[in-house]
């Protein structure tokens, strides 16, 4: 049995290497994610050159703006054909609900509270020191405005779960390989194993990954991990 619950971050500035890469990791990987790097440096060209070689994309381009313009941008976005998006919860009840999440093909993920912000940024920006009491509101307002899921870190998932219920989609950055957990300038990370444990769907991982000496052994690895 093969376990493909691993999202691929492309986030790079070569286009030749990451079509090479995406060949090489397609068959055990759940999905790509093209993020801000990749769709501003290669745009619907470089999108569609990753489609052709695996039609499985979370697009996370994190929409915030007014409703209608959102609504709009989706729309378009949608017609690429990705299976998940995000879009900020901080955008508001009406921006998640003209999102028209369950509607389409394409799933709706909620971006709650960056991790790169500590709680004195919490404080300043969202006058509230406490970013679990924070994480856990967006995560009610994502379900309530029927958004198909979220994104958190690791250290979240295990309450936004029981917030959520289990048809709700959690995926998780912030994953680093067990043998060496230590960070880089992710903060927050976690192993893969402990991640799905704790009630994550999906797990995106990059660098581990797209930086290891071997990225299709090392992805295979994980995926053994967790079966
Ligand atoms: O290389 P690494 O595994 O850190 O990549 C993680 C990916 O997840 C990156 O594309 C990054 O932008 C994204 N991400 C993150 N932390 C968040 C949200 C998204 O690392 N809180």
């Amino acid at each position: 049995m093969k376990s493909r619950k691993i999202i691929v971050a492309l986030d790079s500035n070569n286009l030749n290497k990451t079509i090479k890469l995406v060949k090489k990791l397609k068959k055990d990987v759940y999905a790509f994610k093209i993020g801000y790097q990749f769709f501003y440096n290669f745009g619907l060209e470089g999108y569609k050159k990753v489609y052709s070689n695996c039609p499985k994309i979370f697009l996370d381009l994190k929409l915030h703006d007014i409703p209608n313009t959102v609504e709009k941008g989706l729309q378009a976005l949608i017609k690429m054909k990705p299976l998940f998006t995000t879009i900020h919860i901080s955008g508001g009840d009406d921006m998640m609900i003209s999102s028209g999440a369950r509607k389409k093909n394409t799933k709706i993920l909620g971006v709650s509270i960056l991790t790169s912000l500590d709680s004195d940024q919490t404080k300043t920006f969202y006058n509230h020191k406490n970013v679990s009491a924070l994480v856990k509101k967006f995560a009610q307002a994502a379900k309530k405005n029927k958004l198909d899921g979220i994104v958190c870190s690791p250290k979240e998932i295990k309450y936004i779960r029981k917030e959520v219920g289990k048809n709700f989609i959690i995926v998780t950055p912030g994953i680093r390989i067990s043998s060496k957990l230590k960070s880089d300038d992710q903060k927050r990370v976690e192993s893969p194993e402990k991640a799905i444990s704790l009630g994550a769907n999906y797990l995106v991982i990059g660098r581990p990954i797209t930086k290891s000496k071997d990225p299709l052994k090392t992805l295979k690895e994980i995926n053994k991990s967790l079966i």
